[in-house]
């Protein structure tokens, strides 16, 4: 969407900050022994409480409350026995609704003990949404996202899951524009405009370029021992630096 009145905004930043603390929280309760539906859980009740829904579960029907993805599997991971171990590559990506307005975050950490390589890899993807989030400004091309998240992927010798895609957001959890790259797409002609909200999420990854859909229908993995990184923030362009909604 692209935000029209002071209410839009409001509205944006009440669910972004919703979404933010909620999963703030989760990564804070997150212990070795836990099942991802026991965490879910503690996701579930903080949208709840918090008068917001599930974005995947109202939208695409989605077994769980929260995206939880652990080691080779990247994204849409579902909530459920698998149980958290001691230096996991854990993604939590949350997403919900609330007054018709909806908000998406998400980011990637290790359950200690961690090494230098996965804290190297959980560096970068951040490091690659600041660098996007930093020239994604009105008038600039829409595939400046893509190109910085190829830059820090390069510096940093990571790989780009290309076939997971940022996204236009705000009145449903995917809008136009649809599928920003996280790559650089120069033949994307497409441009950011004022108010136009969107969620930024580059994936980097040790090995696999594409992820494919497993046997339960929803979870994206990569390849064998692949581990991968996302962080997500929704933001509305502006012409300086983004207003980012997704803060707890
Ligand atoms: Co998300
Ligand atoms: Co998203």
């Amino acid at each position: 969407m692209t935000i029209e009145t002071d209410e839009d905004l409001l509205a944006l930043k009440e669910i972004g900050h919703i979404v933010a603390v909620t999963l703030k929280e989760m990564v804070q309760q997150v212990e070795p022994g836990m099942t991802t539906r026991e965490l879910d859980q503690i996701g579930k009740v903080l949208l709840s409480s918090n008068g917001a829904q599930s974005a995947p579960k109202v939208t695409y029907n989605f077994p769980g409350y929260t995206c939880i993805s652990i080691n080779e599997e990247a994204a849409h991971g579902v909530p459920g026995r698998r149980v958290i171990q001691s230096g996991d590559v854990v993604n939590i990506d949350v997403s919900a609704e609330k007054n018709g307005y909806f908000a998406d975050t998400g980011g990637t950490f290790v359950v200690p003990p961690s090494n230098r390589f996965k804290n190297r890899l959980i560096a970068s993807a951040k490091s690659a949404l600041s660098q996007a989030c930093r020239n994604a400004r009105a008038g600039n091309p829409l595939n400046v996202i893509g190109k910085s998240i190829q830059n820090v992927a390069k510096k940093s010798k990571f790989r780009i899951i290309k076939n997971l895609c940022g996204h236009g957001i705000g009145r449903g959890l995917h809008e136009a524009p649809q599928k920003i790259p996280g790559y650089y797409e120069p033949r994307d002609k497409r441009r950011l405009h004022k108010g136009l909200v969107i969620a930024i999420e580059p994936f980097l990854s040790t090995k696999s370029r594409f992820v494919t859909e497993s046997d339960d229908g929803w979870t994206l993995i990569g390849s064998k021992g692949n581990l991968s990184a996302q962080f997500e923030h929704t933001v509305v362009i502006t012409e300086g630096r983004p207003i980012v909604l997704t803060v707890a």
